[in-house]
Formats: C-alpha cells, structure tokens, sequence
C-alpha cells in the first residue's frame, strides 16, 4: 500500500515537473526577478559555470579519482575550446557514447563511471543550472547526452 502511494506521487511529480523548470538560479533580471539558465547571458553563463557548476563537479570528480582530478578547470568538460571562448556543448572533447537511452553498453564497458554519472553528477549539474534532469519518459532533459555526443552527433534533444 505505502509502496504504491509513493509510486503514484512520483508518477505524479514527474508530470507536474515540467512547470517548476528552469528554476530561477542566476543573477536578478531587469524586473528583479532572478533569472533561469535560459535566460542568462553568455556573460552570466559564465560566471555561473565558475561559480557553481566547475566547482560542484570539481568535488564530484576528484572524490573518484583524485590524481588525475586534482586540478580541473574548464576544459575539463569544454576541451582546449575553453581557452579560446567555445563552450558549446555537447561536445566532441568528451568520449561518443552509444545512443542506448538505457545505458546498456556504458553499464557493461564503464559501470563505475556511468553509476557515478548517473547518481551524482547528472543530479549536481541539473540541480547547478535549474534544468530539469533528464527522464526516461520524455527523453528529454538533461543527462549524460548534454555533454557527451552520440555515434553521429547528438541526441535526445540536445
Ligand atoms: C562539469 C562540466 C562543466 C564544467 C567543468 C564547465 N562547464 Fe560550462 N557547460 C557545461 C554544460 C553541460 C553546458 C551546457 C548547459 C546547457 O545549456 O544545457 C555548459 C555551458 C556553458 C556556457 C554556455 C554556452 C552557450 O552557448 O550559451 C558557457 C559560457 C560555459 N559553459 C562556460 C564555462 C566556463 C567559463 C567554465 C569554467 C569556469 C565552465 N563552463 C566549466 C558543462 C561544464
Ligand atoms: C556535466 C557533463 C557530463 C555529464 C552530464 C556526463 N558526463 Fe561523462 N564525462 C564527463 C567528463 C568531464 C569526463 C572525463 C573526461 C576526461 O577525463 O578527460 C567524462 C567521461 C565519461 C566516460 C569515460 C570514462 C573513462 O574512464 O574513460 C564515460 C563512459 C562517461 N563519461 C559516461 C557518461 C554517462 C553514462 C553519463 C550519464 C549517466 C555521463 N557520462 C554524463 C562529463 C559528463
């Protein structure tokens, strides 16, 4: 009983959801209203990636592997673009995934990456930018497929 009124509250939740998305998360806009990702400037944007998204994932990436996370910045997600202003994702510096909206082969070839993807890091950076997290439902959202491409470019409305 308890176990199937969760279940229709979080059937319910995911589609309400869609309404409380994007979630005013940057700076105030003219009407004093602060704004969502969406309506940011590329000038805002950027402020926002330093400010909250480089060093949430920064905490993510180096609790898993330290060494070779110890120092990241930008180009850890946009690549050598970052240096000269390109931060269009997503993008071709991060490996192709295989386009399974189920992970299937990035379950079998990297599970521990794509467990701590999936858990962690998808959450932190959707929740970093207000945007509603990626759902199996509308496959639409954001998730792995925001930063990586698929075999042929990419997928799943990004
Ligand atoms: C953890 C990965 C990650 C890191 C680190 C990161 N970014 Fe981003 N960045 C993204 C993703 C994902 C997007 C696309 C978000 C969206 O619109 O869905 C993005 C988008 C942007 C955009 C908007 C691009 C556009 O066309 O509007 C800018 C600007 C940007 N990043 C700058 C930076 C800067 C500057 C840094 C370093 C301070 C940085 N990013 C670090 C993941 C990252
Ligand atoms: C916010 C951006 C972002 C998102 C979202 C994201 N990744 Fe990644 N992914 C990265 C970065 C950054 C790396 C590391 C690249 C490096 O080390 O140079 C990476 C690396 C990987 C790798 C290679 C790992 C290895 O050990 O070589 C796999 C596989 C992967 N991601 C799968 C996924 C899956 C599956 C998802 C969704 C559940 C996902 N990623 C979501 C940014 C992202």
């Amino acid at each position: 009983m308890k176990a199937s009124v969760l279940l229709v509250t979080a059937l319910i939740l995911a589609v309400m959801c869609p309404a409380c998305y994007p979630k005013r998360i940057g700076p105030p806009g003219a009407n004093g209203k602060r704004l969502t990702w969406p309506e940011m400037s590329f000038e805002q944007r950027k402020a926002h990636m330093g400010n909250e998204v480089l060093p949430r994932a920064a905490v993510i990436f180096k609790g898993w592997r330290p060494e070779r996370y110890a120092a990241v910045n930008c180009s850890l997600c946009h690549g050598q673009g970052a240096r000269i202003g390109i931060f269009a994702m997503p993008t071709s510096h991060l490996p192709r995934l295989s386009g399974d909206f189920l992970l299937g082969p990035e379950f079998q070839k990297h599970p521990q990456t794509t467990r701590l993807k999936l858990n962690r890091l998808v959450p932190e950076i959707s929740d970093a930018l207000g945007v509603k997290p990626f759902s199996i439902l509308s496959r639409r959202g954001f998730g792995c497929y925001s930063c990586h491409l698929g075999p042929d470019g990419p997928l799943f409305g990004n």
